[in-house]
């Protein structure tokens, strides 16, 4: 495969050689220089994204090669900021370090060949989405404040996406193209959006809900990244700091004057049970919303469908199976009706 190798730093470039090749044929390019590649093959960035300097000649190089439909960032592991900037300014896939180039180049390969001859370019929404995502996370980790308008844009990106392509692609292309929170926090969304639309919600009631949805799990930005990426199971205090991410996420949306009340609801009790045996609240079905039911619901199935570096995804009909068996969980009907989002094809 062709790989354009765009550094900040010229003396990378013989390692990288050694390491893709004979498999791939690297062209490398500094960034500042006259760029010896177009558009073809996947555009591999390894800069310091800490630069701003760095950054704007980045953003102004990917200007000139809009086309590159694969563009994978080489971040650095204990960066936490570095993986959002990435994503920001348009990544497809990021590692965190030399040892996950060539399986990660392997399946892109891979799902490029599976999707024909066209590469598998990345869409547009997803792009967008996971930029609107990186800005959010990122304005949280340097205590900004969160530009509401561009989750509202994403999400109404994703419905787009989805009465035009359907679910099935939506959910193959994401899980192909992107990993981790995003990849979760973008699953949610399609799968809410899909979901509202299979039960013939209004407009307005599919924006709420996929609002609600993109918004989530954004106390997770709080959550370090040694415990949100943990590969292994998280052990009992992490798994008590992870369960802080609901009232993370509605403490800092919730003196937002444009926030309605019921995506805070959503926000914060998302891992509410019918049963009282959820949290933050341990709320019980009277106190728990049509919205924030269709949430859980759309929330767990998308966690079980993840890709992960470490484990196969889970076939959609034995993730559907385990919410069918969550008893007095979920609300029954609910669950029945969302077999055709979950099985869609
Ligand atoms: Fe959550
Ligand atoms: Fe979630």
């Amino acid at each position: 495969m062709l790989v354009c190798y765009l550094t900040d730093e010229p003396s990378k470039i013989p390692a990288i050689r050694a390491l893709l090749g004979p498999d791939h044929h690297v062209v490398p390019g500094v960034l500042g220089e006259k760029l010896p590649f177009g558009s073809d093959g996947v555009l591999m960035i390894d800069a310091d994204l800490r630069v701003m300097a760095r950054v704007a000649q980045i953003k102004e190089t990917l200007g000139d090669l809009k086309t590159v439909s694969e563009k994978l960032f080489v971040v650095q592991k204990h960066l936490h900021h570095m993986v959002a900037q990435a994503y920001a300014l348009g990544a497809t896939s990021v590692v965190r370090s030399n040892r996950e180039i060539a399986p990660k180049l392997a399946e892109i390969e891979a799902a490029a060949k599976a999707s024909g001859a066209t590469g598998g370019a990345v869409r547009s929404e997803i792009v967008d989405c996971a930029r609107a995502f990186a800005s959010m996370f990122s304005a949280i980790n340097h205590d900004q404040s969160i530009d509401l308008s561009e989750a509202e844009r994403a999400t109404a990106r994703v419905v787009v996406g989805i009465e035009r392509d359907g679910l099935g692609s939506w959910l193959d292309d994401v899980r192909r193209y992107h990993e981790g929170t995003f990849q979760h926090c973008l699953l949610v969304t399609g799968i809410a959006v899909g979901f509202a639309l299979e039960i013939g919600f209004a407009d307005l009631d599919i924006k709420r809900l996929g609002m609600a949805a993109t918004l989530h799990d954004i106390g997770k930005a709080k959550i370090p990244l040694s415990i949100l990426d943990k590969p292994d199971r998280l052990n009992p205090s992490e798994d008590k700091i992870m369960k802080r991410h609901p009232e993370i996420g509605h403490e800092l949306l919730k003196d937002m004057p444009e926030i309605g009340a019921d995506i805070l609801d959503g926000v914060r009790h998302h891992h509410e049970y019918l049963d009282g045996t959820g949290y933050p609240d341990g709320l019980q079905a009277g106190h728990i919303s049509d919205l924030v039911r269709l949430l859980t619901i759309s929330d767990i199935f998308a966690a079980l469908i993840e890709s992960r570096p470490y484990r196969p995804p889970m076939p959609r009909q034995d993730a559907y199976n385990i919410l069918c068996d969550m008893g007095g969980k979920l609300e029954k009907p609910l669950v029945k009706a969302f077999r055709n989002v979950a099985l869609v094809a």
